[in-house]
Parts: structure tokens; C-alpha cells; sequence
């Protein structure tokens, strides 16, 4: 018989999508958290919250139980995919080039052909799934690389793996919208990915009531980007976006 320690099963992804490390323990001992609906916050309390634009016990929750499905450092939520997207994109300045696979959601191709590259930035296309293209990859000399797995409308499957470790050795961050796999499926992290990012609207909310977004990632500088964005551009979500997580 090995010690009782050993027989403890690691929670599986159901558990952790459910469970999670973080506490906003409420003093009624109650099960589920509280929807804290409230824009302000009086100094001097445990977390240090302030201003709901800038951090709320909600989605703080929310990205707690997202970082530990995904296996991941940090997570940032938004309110929406597209303002995931657009916390990510805000980053960028003029005169970057982002390279895309050829195949990207429409309202994201929209944001960056008709929103950024009004600021200077450049948009580039090539079919991923074409290997030759991804030796290709230094003589676009890219500041980013987005890709999507499988792709939105196409379902195209990308080599993540090939395509990160390709762009790794230029020292080129990559962006994977992991919407359509989930964690459940795919951890792009794990694949060689600088940024996972999800639009929760879809599969991880499954009930189709609350748009969402997050962007998910292992790099310190990244996570500080994507909080400044969070609340810098406003693109925080609701409060009520985890009414139905647990606690602990
Ligand atoms: C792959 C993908 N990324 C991003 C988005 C945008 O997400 P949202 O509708 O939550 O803004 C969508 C929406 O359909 C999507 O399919």
C-alpha cells in the first residue's frame, strides 16, 4: 500500500475548470462567490482592489480557473475575443509588420485591416500550412505572428509546434487563437506559443449568454502588457462574466 498522499488523484480538467488556488474567501462561508457589482473599492483591502476597470474579485476568479486549465503562468480576461485581440494588437506600433496565416476570423482580419493599419502597422498573409512558408518566415522579418488552430471559417489545422519552433530561433513572439480547440484540446503554450488566446464567448462558456476573451501566456513582460491594456483601454469584462464559478 503506497502512502495516502500518492493515492490522491491530480484534479482532472473538469475539476480544475471548476476549481481553483485562488480564494476571495467571503467571511459567510459561502460556496459560490458573490457577484461583486461595484465600480469602487475602499483602500486598504486584502487584495488591494481599487477601481473595478482595473481588477475585480469576478474575473480575477475567472482568470485564476482559465490560467489552471491552461497550464499557464498568467491569464488576462477582456470583454470579448475581439478585445483580446485588440489589447494584443495595441502593442504593436507603427511600422510593425504582423504576419497572419492566410485564414484568420473575419472581424479580426476587419480590426487589423481597417483599425491598426491605420496607425502604421503592416498586415502580412501567408498559408501556414504550406511548410516552405514557414522557412519563410525571416524574409517577412515580422514583429508578430498570429495564427489561429483550426482556423475560423476554413478549419484549417496549423503545425503550432513547427511554426513556433521556426519563429522561436528568430526570437518572434507568436499569437495562437485557441478558441475553436480550447485546452480541452490544445495548449498552444505548451507548443512553443508566446500568447493563447480565446474568445470565451464560444466553447468555454458553452451556454451562450456572456462574451468574452482572454489572453493566456508564461511571459512576465506579456501578462504586464496585457493588464496595462485590461484596464488602460477599458477592455475589461463585466463583473457578472463568472456568476456560476466556485470559489475553491
Ligand atoms: C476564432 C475567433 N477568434 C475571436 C473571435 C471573437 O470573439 P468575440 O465574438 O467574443 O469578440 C471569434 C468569434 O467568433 C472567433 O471565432
Amino acid at each position: 500500500m503506497g502512502n495516502k498522499e500518492n493515492n490522491i488523484k491530480k484534479p482532472g480538467f473538469k475539476t480544475l475548470s471548476i476549481h481553483h488556488g485562488e480564494t476571495f474567501a467571503e467571511e459567510t462561508g459561502c460556496v459560490m462567490p458573490p457577484i461583486f457589482s461595484t465600480s469602487t473599492f475602499k483602500h486598504g483591502n486584502k487584495d488591494n482592489f481599487d477601481y473595478t476597470r482595473s481588477g475585480n474579485p469576478n474575473f480575477r476568479i475567472l482568470e485564476s480557473v482559465l490560467k489552471s486549465i491552461e497550464d499557464s503562468k498568467y491569464c488576462t480576461v477582456f470583454g470579448s475575443g475581439i478585445s483580446a485581440v485588440t489589447a494584443i494588437s495595441s502593442t504593436l506600433k507603427s511600422g510593425d509588420k504582423i504576419l497572419c496565416e492566410s485564414n484568420l476570423y473575419g472581424c479580426t482580419v476587419r480590426m487589423f485591416e481597417k483599425v491598426f493599419k491605420k496607425f502604421g502597422l503592416e498586415v502580412l498573409y501567408t498559408d501556414f500550412t504550406n511548410e516552405n512558408n514557414i522557412k519563410k518566415i525571416s524574409y517577412f522579418e515580422p514583429t508578430l505572428i498570429w495564427l489561429e488552430s483550426p482556423t475560423n471559417p476554413l478549419l484549417k489545422v496549423l503545425d503550432i509546434k513547427a511554426i513556433c519552433d521556426e519563429a522561436n530561433k528568430l526570437e518572434i513572439p507568436v499569437v495562437v487563437d485557441n478558441t475553436f480547440s480550447t485546452a480541452l484540446i490544445q495548449k498552444p503554450l505548451d507548443l512553443g506559443a508566446t500568447l493563447s488566446v480565446l474568445s470565451t464567448t464560444k466553447f468555454i462558456n458553452g451556454h451562450s449568454d456572456a462574451l468574452g476573451g482572454a489572453v493566456l501566456t508564461n511571459n512576465e513582460e506579456w501578462n504586464s502588457k496585457m493588464l496595462f491594456s485590461q484596464k488602460a483601454l477599458g477592455l475589461q469584462p463585466s463583473p457578472l462574466i463568472v456568476g456560476s464559478l466556485r470559489e475553491e
